[in-house]
This record gives structure tokens, C-alpha cells and sequence, in this order.
């Protein structure tokens, strides 16, 4: 049926019908808003590329936590920056360390919100490299020793989604062995499955001080141009027991998220990184654009290609305008 019996225009002629026609509703259940931990107490810097975004103590954490508590958000992903850092990333899987002193005042103060943890030595080493250096390689099994560590700490800590991001092969698995082992075989694992070597987590590194100090992170990360390679990697974290899997970044690789999305039946998870964030807010900055327009564009977009999870700097300020 053609025009003029059909009128496409129809569907949108005021706000109430296009809303009852939308497709794609973002949803704050559906977002992570990440955080960035310090030791000590009582602080909170700035970081000059996400403006709005900190890296605090514990304390003042949880001062934020129970303000985005209010607004909605339910879940939070952890990254920590270590007192010290060495070889090995030691303060990663430390009983003491950083995330999981954490993770343990959060968990006692907000029972039931969901508390996500990177999992990954790239904060911890002094080397900034994801996992243990042998001839100036990344080695791939030592570092699952590492990571297997890790994850145990985590979920001891009282960590809901266990989430690896190093991208050595074979770390699902392994994480899923030495939870069950130890009793928590309820311990979910989102896995970075398609984890893109990309610039654009340019914003992330100064925030965490996780630059890699010699070369970069091409051997284990995946390579841009590649998206039948994606649905290889997201293939092996569910053969190996991943509960989640994700994209990342998302706003560069929205063919990867819709590719997945129609090849698997897992939850998908999409991560709008660091630079996606201080893109648009150095933009808006400039007042080029409008910047909670474009964000609510940006997240639908991401919503739209299949995504189920968006993990965004942008959550609190999503939460507040649709308030
Ligand atoms: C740790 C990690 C990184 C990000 C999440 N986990 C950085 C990296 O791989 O260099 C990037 C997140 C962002 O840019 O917002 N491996």
C-alpha cells in the first residue's frame, strides 16, 4: 500500500503518538555508571579529560553512590587505582587492595545494588600492560594465574558481575573454574569479548593511570577493521561460560553490537568509553551541540543496533533528565 492511503507522516504527529510508536526506550535499569577508586580518605580529583567525572576515595564514593541510588541507577562498575603498582599487579588480587576494600563498604551500605568489577592488571602494573611481561610479550596463561586470583578476591569481596577485560585467551573459563570452585557458582561474568584497540580510551588512561609505558596493546586487544573476529571471541566467552558479553567502545562498533545481536541469544552488553564522553563534552563545551539531546541520541543509538547493557559515564546525567 502506497501513498496516498499510506502516510507515514501519520505515526508521527505529535509527541504522545511518536512516543507510543517508539522502538527504543532507554531505561536506567539497563545502564552501568562506572567509578573510579582512590585510597585514602576524604578525596575526590578531578580528571581533566571527563569533566564531571572523578576519581574518589571510598568514602566519598559512597556519598555519590547514595545520591545516583536516588536517581535510579541500580548498577556501578569499579576501577581501582592502586597506592603502588608493580611487575605483577599485585594490588590487584591483594585481600587488601583497592577494589576490594571497595567493594566490601559498598556492599554493606547498598545491599542490593549491583556492583560490577573490571578485572584486569593494567592499573596495578608498573609496566601499565594487562597481564605479566616475559621477553616484552604479554605472557597469556601466567596472566591467567593472575587474573584467576583476582576474580576469587573479587567475589570474596562480595562482587556481583566479575568482569574481565584483559583479553587473553582462555580467562573465561578459567574465572568460571576457580568460582565454582570456591563457591560462587552464582557469581555472574561479563566478559569484554570484543575488546577494539582503540584511541578512543585515550580519556580512561589518564583517569586511571593505565597508559602501557612501552608499546601498545595491539597483541591482545582486537584489531579495529575486524567484526567476523568479534563474533569469534564473543563465541569462545560463551562456550566458556560467560553470562554477558560485551562490545567496546560502542559508538564506533555499532555493527558489531547489531552482527552479535543477531547471531547469539546472550544478553549484550555495549560500553560507550571514555572518549565518547569527552567528545561530547568538549563539544558541547565549545556549544556546538546540544549536549543531553545528543546523549539521549547516542544511548538510543546504541540501544537501537542491540545492545541490552550500556555502560555509561553519562548514567547520572541520563538518570536526572528523564527525571
Ligand atoms: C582496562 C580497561 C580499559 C578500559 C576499561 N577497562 C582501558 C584499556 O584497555 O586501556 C577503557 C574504558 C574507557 O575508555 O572508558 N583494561
Amino acid at each position: 500500500m502506497f501513498y496516498p492511503i499510506t502516510r507515514l507522516r501519520r505515526l508521527r504527529l505529535n509527541k504522545n503518538i511518536r512516543n507510543l510508536l517508539s522502538e527504543t526506550k532507554i531505561n536506567l535499569d539497563d545502564l552501568i555508571y562506572p567509578m573510579f577508586i582512590i585510597p585514602g580518605k576524604s578525596r575526590t580529583e578531578k580528571i581533566q579529560s571527563m569533566p564531571g567525572i572523578y576519581r574518589q576515595t571510598v568514602d566519598n564514593a559512597l556519598i555519590e553512590i547514595s545520591k545516583i541510588y536516588d536517581l535510579g541507577i541500580k548498577s556501578i562498575l569499579l576501577f581501582g587505582i592502586p597506592e603502588s603498582k608493580d611487575e605483577m599487579g599485585t594490588g590487584a588480587y591483594s585481600k587488601k587492595g583497592i577494589i576490594q576494600e571497595a567493594v566490601r563498604a559498598i556492599k554493606k551500605k547498598f545491599k542490593d545494588l549491583i556492583v560490577v568489577t573490571d578485572l584486569c592488571l593494567c592499573e596495578y602494573t608498573s609496566h601499565g600492560h594487562c597481564g605479566v611481561i616475559k621477553n616484552g610479550y604479554v605472557d597469556n596463561d601466567e596472566t591467567l594465574e593472575l587474573i584467576a586470583l583476582t576474580a576469587i578476591s573479587q567475589a570474596e569481596a562480595g562482587a556481583d558481575i566479575i568482569a574481565p577485560s584483559d583479553m587473553m585467551d582462555g580467562r573465561v573459563s578459567r574465572i568460571r573454574e576457580v568460582l565454582d570452585d570456591n563457591n560462587f557458582e552464582n557469581t555472574i561474568i561479563m566478559s569484554y569479548s570484543a575488546k577494539y584497540a582503540s584511541a578512543f580510551y585515550g580519556p580512561f588512561r589518564e583517569a586511571a593511570q593505565s597508559a602501557p609505558q612501552f608499546g601498545d596493546r595491539k597483541t591482545y586487544q582486537m584489531d579495529p577493521p575486524n567484526i567476523r573476529e568479534a563474533l569469534r571471541e564473543i563465541e569462545q566467552d560463551i562456550e566458556e561460560g560467560a553470562d554477558i558479553v560485551m562490545i567496546k567502545p560502542a559508538l564506533s562498533y555499532l555493527d558489531v553490537i547489531s552482527a552479535a545481536r543477531e547471531e547469539f541469544n546472550h544478553p549484550i552488553a555495549a560500553y560507550s568509553v571514555s572518549g565518547e564522553y569527552s567528545m561530547v563534552k568538549a563539544a558541547s563545551k565549545m556549544g556546538w551541540i546540544d549536549e543531553d539531546k545528543i546523549v539521549l541520541e547516542i544511548l538510543t543509538s546504541i540501544k537501537r543496533s542491540g545492545a541490552d547493557i550500556i555502560i555509561t559515564y553519562f548514567a547520572k546525567q541520563i538518570a536526572k533528565s528523564l527525571k
